[in-house]
């Protein structure tokens, strides 16, 4: 499987599916990706980005996707705790410490809680935080889940910051980590450079920091 970050918190996951996670590309336009499944990770527009436009299969909680079925989008609805196969893809929701609601026509509409994902395709898995701040349930899924990658923020401001992703990478226990949601915007400046030195001077873990639009090949 290849997995590609697009900048913020957009991931493709590129395997026998294409999965495309938070499509929000700063600058960008996620148009060409043409990905099987889209997942939304709660209702800001920086993690719904073109999900409306893309129009494609999304994998989103409840409200949410009430919301983007009302917009003509196919969507698979679930809740946080649950599991679903989509195309033989494995989806389940983990909880995110964050809120949700979409911005439409210049009114807050509630779009049920945030959340994570634990996402499984080609025998891989992989944990997407979402947008959330530090929580100790991270443990639970490191044991339950057992990611071979996990994709946490690390912009603080809106999500944890570097300090508590470190906390949070030793929680979940994945071999490797992926820092997003920083540098997109001045508000969420951080250094990865710092979270993949602390991280790796005092654990196994290792920290791969890719630029917007880099790659990795994982399970190969
Ligand atoms: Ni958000």
């Amino acid at each position: 499987m290849q997995l590609t970050w697009l900048g913020h918190s957009c991931v493709l996951l590129s395997g026998t599916k294409k999965v495309l996670i938070d499509p929000f590309i700063e600058g960008g336009s996620a148009a060409g990706i043409q990905p099987d499944i889209v997942a939304v990770t709660h209702g800001h527009y920086d993690p719904l980005g073109e999900t409306v436009a893309l129009g494609k299969k999304t994998v989103a909680i409840s409200e949410l996707a009430k919301y983007l079925k009302a917009k003509g989008v196919p969507v698979e609805s679930m809740g946080i705790g649950g599991t679903i196969r989509v195309d033989g893809v494995s989806f389940t929701m983990t909880p995110a410490l964050h809120s949700s609601s979409v911005e439409d026509a210049g009114a807050i509409v509630s779009s049920g809680l945030a959340a994570g994902f634990i996402i499984g395709m080609d025998g891989l898995t992989v944990y997407h935080a979402g947008d959330t701040g530090l929580f100790s349930d991270m443990k639970l899924i490191g044991d339950l889940y057992h990611p071979d990658i996990a994709l946490l923020p690390i912009g603080g401001r809106y999500t944890m910051g570097v300090a508590e992703a470190m906390i949070a990478a030793n929680f979940i226990g994945a071999k490797t980590i992926i820092p997003i949601h920083y540098n997109t915007w001045d508000g969420i400046a951080a250094d990865p450079e710092i979270f993949k030195k602390s991280i790796e001077r005092t654990t196994d873990l290792k920290v791969r920091v890719l630029q917007p639009g880099g790659s990795i090949e994982i399970g190969s």
